[in-house]
């Protein structure tokens, strides 16, 4: 599809996507040789398949910083390293998109920052994305934006090449107007946004918060989904479309890895040092504020406490992977779940019997798949979240139509899942204990009938279909560069 050129309007890339993360991680050996291996994760695991039929180019942060790399071939795509250097890390990565955005757009459950200079540091590392976006695609390309920390691109782009065909999807919840306008930069983000042809959302009050915003805080005028972009001289102007994308996961890859030999061994042999729980409960996060893992061990804590649940009968392994360690947010998470992971140990493990297994770690997906076929019961219980991928992961893996899956009301996946999961509410402790002991004690039958249903959506609705839809509605959309 893509002509392979480096830069230039005329060669160049038919399909750009541009991430904060590139889907490798660098490492630089001490004789002072960079390295790349692949990372996981949610949207690479989302966007690989995507980028491996259309042959086309990523640019994206190594990870590391002052990392200067040229643009490089990997898995059948071009990858465009953006640098960034310490102190940008700090502002734009850690300060404006991980201390600022990521809190406000999840209904602030750890109190925002404001802080002028980690603005101005958003304003120029997404300067930088849209400018190495502009040197890869060709004339007339889509260009595919991604996420929160990336939301002044599409207009930047659009002023460098209105040619290009612009589509940004927001991965994380777009917040009620209430509490989006306590940000500063609020009518910036909402123009910078404006710059795509094609906004997708979680889900679609994802997308009518975003409308209310810019109904709220810009001129422009909305109808519906579409948007029409006001032009200072009164000349027609352009089309934004709003709309929701749930987006899903590789599931035929989870439910192939699920079945082999290996991992069903695996998945015993997990079962088996874990002392042969009669109920073995998972939960499996980035070690985030926003998953509401303190919620979840309290729930399970006061179980063990009231006698409802026995300590030799059952366990709750606990993934939780590190993540955005300078973050002072998420290094008071990790003192508070790790206090209270000790404590609930202390009080209530027996020798060779674990309360909580706690593991502070990321696994490959073989090990996630393994733990996902030993769990009777997986636990996802965000106070806000996007959409979670572990609940569609976890279903994928479950070839056996067993297993069950308690997930938050405050998911995007739970819009798109119900019924068929155990929805709780992690704010009512008492609502969430009764939940997971109906869980726990769940007839296999009951179990079918559930699994069943959630396998029909997962397996069918998979990543690939999400992003063909969503190519699909941006490269079907009238394209009006003339009033650019
Ligand atoms: C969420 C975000 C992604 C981000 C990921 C990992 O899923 O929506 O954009 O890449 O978390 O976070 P990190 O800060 O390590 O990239």
């Amino acid at each position: 599809m893509a002509g392979k050129g480096s830069s230039g309007h005329s060669s160049g890339y038919d399909l750009v996507v541009v991430a904060n993360r590139l889907p490798v991680d660098f490492t630089v050996d001490d004789d002072g040789e960079v390295r790349w291996q692949r990372s996981p994760g949610g949207l690479v695991t989302a966007l690989e398949p995507v980028m491996q039929k259309s042959d086309g180019a990523w640019v994206g942060w190594s990870g590391a910083p002052d990392l200067k790399h040229e643009p490089f071939e990997a898995d059948d795509m071009l990858l465009v390293p953006v640098t960034l250097s310490r102190s940008e890390i700090e502002r734009y990565y850690e300060g404006f998109s991980n201390d600022t955005l990521w809190p406000l757009y999840h209904d602030v459950i750890s109190p925002p920052t404001y802080h002028r200079q980690w603005w101005d540091a958003y304003r120029r590392v997404n300067q930088r994305f849209a400018e190495a976006a502009a040197e890869q695609a060709a004339q007339g390309a889509v260009v595919w934006v991604h996420d929160y920390q990336l939301q002044l691109v599409p207009k930047m782009l659009r002023d460098l090449r209105p040619d290009l065909r612009i589509g940004f999807f927001d991965h994380i919840p777009f917040p009620p107007v209430e509490l989006f306008q306590q940000l500063p930069w609020r009518k910036q983000i909402v123009e910078g946004l404006l710059g795509a042809d094609l906004i997708g959302f979680q889900r679609g009050g994802d997308a009518s918060n975003f409308v209310r915003a810019v109904r709220r805080l810009t001129d422009h005028t909305t109808r519906g989904p579409i948007i029409s972009i006001s032009q200072p001289d009164g000349s027609p102007g352009r089309h934004v479309r709003a709309a929701a994308f749930p987006i899903s996961i590789d599931s035929q890859r989870f439910d192939r890895l699920a079945r082999q030999p290996e991992v069903q061994a695996r998945a015993k042999e997990i079962r088996t040092d874990l002392g042969d729980p009669d109920v073995m409960m998972l939960g499996v996060d980035r070690l985030d504020y926003t998953k509401g893992i303190r919620h979840r061990i309290k729930a399970y804590g006061e179980l063990l406490q009231d006698g409802r649940l026995d300590v030799t009968r059952a366990t709750l392994v606990q993934v939780a992977s590190p993540s955005r360690e300078n973050v002072g947010a998420y290094q008071e998470l990790r003192e508070h779940v790790e206090i209270l992971v000790g404590r609930i140990n202390g009080e209530f493990g027996e020798i060779g019997h674990s309360a909580i297994h706690y593991l502070h770690h990321s696994y490959p997906p073989e090990e996630m798949a393994a733990l996902y076929l030993a769990a009777d019961v997986m636990l996802v219980t965000s106070l806000r979240d996007g959409m979670n991928l572990v609940a569609k992961e976890y279903i994928a893996a479950r070839s056996d139509e067993q297993g069950v899956l308690v997930l938050s009301e405050f998911t995007g996946a739970a819009d798109e899942l119900a019924p068929g999961p155990l929805l709780v509410n992690p704010h009512d402790i008492d609502g969430m204990k009764d939940i997971i002991v109906t869980a726990a004690s769940m007839e296999p039958k009951e179990q079918r009938r559930r699994m069943r249903r959630l396998r029909r959506k997962v397996m069918g609705d998979d990543v690939a279909k999400w992003s063909e839809s969503f190519l699909g509605v941006l490269t079907a959309m009238p394209h009006r560069t003339s009033y650019v």
